[in-house]
């Protein structure tokens, strides 16, 4: 028996005495961030503190040098300067997932002090939220997106109005990279409902967070020359939002507004043009007053969002702006009539001018074949032929007949 062995018992006793009274404290520590896991006694003087790590090895320890755990030579770390003043607490440096789990401050010298059990989880918490409409796929399916979280949230798919669950066609991806999770999850946009809002919610794993986004694909036609309004309105009710209206009309997106709602100041980029109303937006409805359209200007997607603490909301609006039907088909029935009005007074002109030449020409014969005629046969009724030459656009038959 080593001397390691003859102290075994009296340390065990210690433990399971202490075991009662100890102290369980739960630590969240961040993602690559350092971590304080706390151990405090009242010291009376001389107390050695020891850290027991997860696999219950001895990661540090206070004025000895005991064997260390090597893997954590350098990561945790005592304050050697406050074990004296009673704060026996742990620094435990660029925590990673692999760091969650159980440690155990222990506290020896002339009063024995219960142990501290610390159980530590290690977070990487969401920092965005992604959802939009897949190019991939031709705008068929929705994207909602989130990188770089531990543990792996929650993600799942509503729509508003609802529908049932089993009517939404959905994949969801997780993968790790360097012990992060990044979750993406894909929903086909359903048949024949274009006004629907989806709805993407991510719940943390320790249940503390929970991010939201919305989309919403709406189409509106106007009139060219009038006013339109675009509707969106904020999920729920919203608070301290920023809400930007913008434009695509090709591929380069134009910024309409912002419009802040804890300050109440709105940006406006085309004054005059587009306005909200005042009053209703700070109750979180951003519908935009679109002021005397010209279709081939206005033509295009409005999107409507609102950002605000891990909630958004989007809304794209394609807005077609055309002449109004009725002038149209107006203008095309006048020009057509126009047109045909033209077409006959030509036609008629033509067929005349046509009809004069060719009675001339056959006039012209025929009064040639009457003069061969009249020099074969020297014997003509002379009146007869002055009477045609005077009257032959008015009688084409005079003229016909000689044919
Ligand atoms: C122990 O000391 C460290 C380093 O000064 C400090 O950050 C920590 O808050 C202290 N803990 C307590 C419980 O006083
Ligand atoms: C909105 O206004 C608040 C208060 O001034 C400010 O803290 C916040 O950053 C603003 N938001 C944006 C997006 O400008
Ligand atoms: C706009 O509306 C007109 C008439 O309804 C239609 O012919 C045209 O294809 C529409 N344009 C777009 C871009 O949707």
């Amino acid at each position: 028996m080593t001397p390691g062995h003859i102290w075994t018992l009296p340390l065990l006793w210690t433990v399971i005495q202490t075991e009662a009274k100890s102290q369980d404290v739960q630590v969240t520590c961040f993602y690559a961030r350092d971590c304080i896991l706390p151990c405090v006694f009242a010291p009376v003087g001389g107390e050695l503190v020891r850290w027991y790590g997860p696999g219950n090895s001895l990661l540090v320890s206070s004025g000895q040098n005991d064997p260390q755990d090597q893997t954590y030579v350098g990561k945790a770390v005592l304050f050697e300067d406050q074990v004296a003043l009673g704060n026996g607490s742990l620094l435990l440096q660029h925590c990673l997932p692999q760091d969650r789990g159980r440690y155990r401050c222990h506290v020896t010298g002339q009063q024995e002090a219960p142990d501290t059990t610390v159980t530590v989880r290690v977070e990487a918490p969401m920092r965005s939220l992604v959802l939009e409409t897949s190019r991939l796929s031709g705008y068929e399916e929705l994207l909602c997106a989130t990188r770089n979280v531990y543990p792996a949230p929650r993600l799942s798919w509503s729509t508003q109005p609802p529908t049932a669950k089993d009517a939404l066609r959905q994949t969801t991806h997780k993968r790790a990279t360097k012990g992060l999770y990044t979750l993406e999850s894909k929903l086909r946009k359903l048949r024949g409902k274009s006004s629907v809002t989806y709805v993407c919610t991510v719940t943390a794993a320790y249940g503390a967070q929970t991010w939201r986004a919305s989309l919403r694909e709406t189409e509106v036609s106007s009139i060219k020359g009038g006013d339109l309004m675009l509707p969106c309105k904020a999920p729920g009710d919203l608070r301290d939002f920023t809400l930007t209206w913008s434009f695509l009309p090709a591929d380069h997106p134009l910024l309409i507004l912002t419009y802040n709602s804890s300050t109440q100041w709105t940006a406006q980029e085309w004054a005059g043009r587009a306005q909200l109303d005042g009053l209703r937006v700070k109750a979180g409805d951003g519908s935009l007053k679109l002021q005397n359209l010209q279709n081939s200007e206005h033509s295009g997607t409005y999107t409507c969002s609102f950002k605000a603490h891990r909630n958004t909301h989007v809304v794209h609006i394609r807005v077609n702006v055309t002449t109004s039907e009725r002038a149209e088909a107006g203008q095309a029935s006048s020009s057509w009539w126009i047109a045909a009005v033209v077409v006959a007074v030509l036609a008629i002109t033509m067929a005349a001018v046509i009809g004069i030449l060719k009675l001339r020409a056959d006039c012209s014969q025929s009064e040639k074949r009457m003069e061969e005629a009249t020099v074969m046969q020297p014997i003509q009724d002379k009146t007869d032929t002055e009477i045609s030459s005077e009257n032959f656009h008015l009688a084409d038959h005079q003229c016909d007949g000689h044919t």
